[in-house]
């Protein structure tokens, strides 16, 4: 169940900053900085998820506590167990399976091999971990799209730095991030997450909103689907 020493990202959810996470991210980050409304991040859950769900860097676990339908499955993967303990807390009523793990390294001994998750959802993730987005994403996603059912759905969001009109307030925002090392998206581009998503995925979308692109893909295309790459 465990693949993880602690990455320098996941200890930015633990302790008192998941107690403020969710009034930073919804009250200032999202409508204020980054410039993406919090209803386009609940409306692409609502859209998107499945009875049989996947979440991967799950945070506080915020956006499903408004989306996920009662008796669904849940499972949270995450490289710290703060962040699994608090959200496991919040998603009780749902009893979710908590997997600690490093998404960026296979997870072979973290999930069941016969698994398979008709969603995945991958939301504010990518920007904090360091590297080009086009090689991160397509690592995470290779990680993890042999749990994904070949018709299944992968959505999220993360935000662009480059080739894009920062809003103003994310560019200071932004150089700090870099300077403390916590932001690692200075040259994610639209690009770079279309060209994953139209390597791996049937159909795909993706929607600008400030600096954040919101996403998804769904139907996997030959080789990525579990059947045919095992
Ligand atoms: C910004 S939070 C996103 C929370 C939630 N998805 C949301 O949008 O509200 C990022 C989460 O990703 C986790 N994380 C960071 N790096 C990770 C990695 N390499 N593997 C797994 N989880 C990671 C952090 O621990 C944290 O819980």
């Amino acid at each position: 169940m465990e693949n993880t020493e602690q990455s320098p990202a996941s200890l930015l959810y633990e302790g008192k900053t998941l107690k403020h996470a969710d009034w930073v991210t919804t009250k200032i980050l999202n409508p204020f900085v980054w410039r993406c409304p919090n209803q386009s991040i609940e409306k692409l859950y609502k859209e998107r998820i499945s009875t049989n769900h996947l979440e991967v860097g799950v945070g506080t676990g915020f956006w499903l506590k408004y989306t996920l339908e009662s008796g669904s499955r849940l499972a949270l993967l995450d490289a710290s167990q703060e962040a699994l303990d608090h959200a496991g807390a919040a998603l009780e009523r749902h009893r979710p399976e908590k997997y600690l793990a490093d998404v960026s390294k296979p997870l072979r001994e973290t999930l069941d091999s016969g698994d398979s998750f008709e969603s995945l959802a991958l939301t504010c993730l990518f920007h904090l971990i360091p590297g080009n987005l086009e090689l991160k994403a397509a690592k995470i996603l290779d990680n993890l799209l042999p749990y994904v059912s070949a018709d299944g759905s992968v959505f999220g969001a993360t935000i662009l730095g480059a080739d894009i009109r920062r809003p103003l307030l994310a560019v200071p925002v932004m150089n700090y991030g870099y300077k403390k090392e916590m932001l690692w998206n200075k040259n994610d581009t639209l690009g770079d997450i279309m060209e994953v998503l139209s390597a791996r995925f049937r159909v795909f979308n993706v929607e600008v909103q400030g600096c954040v692109v919101l996403f998804w893909g769904k139907g996997l295309k030959e080789g990525y689907s579990r059947s045919l790459s095992q």
